[in-house]
């Protein structure tokens, strides 16, 4: 049982460090709200499909987002329509690539749309997150070895 465990958190430790990048991902307002705590995922092709289907709502041309990518950037856009007290959109996650798609032209809108977007950090970060995957891989099987052994 406890190996099957450690071997699991293993795997997802692998998993998580590999690609490395992580952003929040909510959609839809109630998800997104601030009281929320928002997961963070690792970006992949799949997120970034369902981050930027979203963002279609108001972004005319989104095709280099979507493209396939090492690098990812964490995007987080929401609207409030005139006359509106609250947001009506909200998403958080992932696009493809390095570039902002806050800077691409919008749908015409009444409202006030914000977008902020970065690159993930993950490249500059990878050294000291590959080391201490490891540490916590090498933990976790020692963990794994004394529980089978006993
Ligand atoms: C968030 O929590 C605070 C304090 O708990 C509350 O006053 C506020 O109305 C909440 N906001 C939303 C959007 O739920
Ligand atoms: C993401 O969308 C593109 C274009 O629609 C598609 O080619 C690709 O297979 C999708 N990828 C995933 C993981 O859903
Ligand atoms: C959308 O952008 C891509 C890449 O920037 C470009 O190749 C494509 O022609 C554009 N599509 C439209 C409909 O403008
Ligand atoms: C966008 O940001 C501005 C300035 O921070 C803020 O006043 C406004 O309420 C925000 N709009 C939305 C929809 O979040
Ligand atoms: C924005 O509001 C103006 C004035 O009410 C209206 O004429 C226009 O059609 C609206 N535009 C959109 C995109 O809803």
């Amino acid at each position: 049982m406890f190996r099957l465990l450690a071997f699991i958190g293993a795997l997802s430790v692998c998993f998580a460090y590999a690609t490395g990048a992580n952003c929040p991902l909510c959609i839809g307002v109630v998800a997104c709200s601030t009281n929320q705590t928002i997961p963070k995922v690792t970006c992949t092709p799949a997120v970034v499909n369902q981050t930027v289907l979203q963002l279609n709502t108001f972004y005319r041309n989104t095709t280099e987002f979507t493209a396939s990518s090492k690098v990812y950037s964490c995007v987080k856009v929401n609207f409030r329509s005139t006359g509106s007290q609250v947001d009506t959109f909200a998403v958080q996650g992932c696009t493809a690539g390095s570039k902002s798609i806050c800077r691409q032209p919008t749908i015409d809108f009444n409202g006030s749309l914000n977008c902020s977007s970065q690159t993930s950090s993950s490249s500059t970060n990878n050294y000291s997150q590959r080391s201490s995957a490891s540490v916590l891989l090498s933990v976790l099987f020692i963990i794994g070895a004394i529980v089978t052994a006993s």
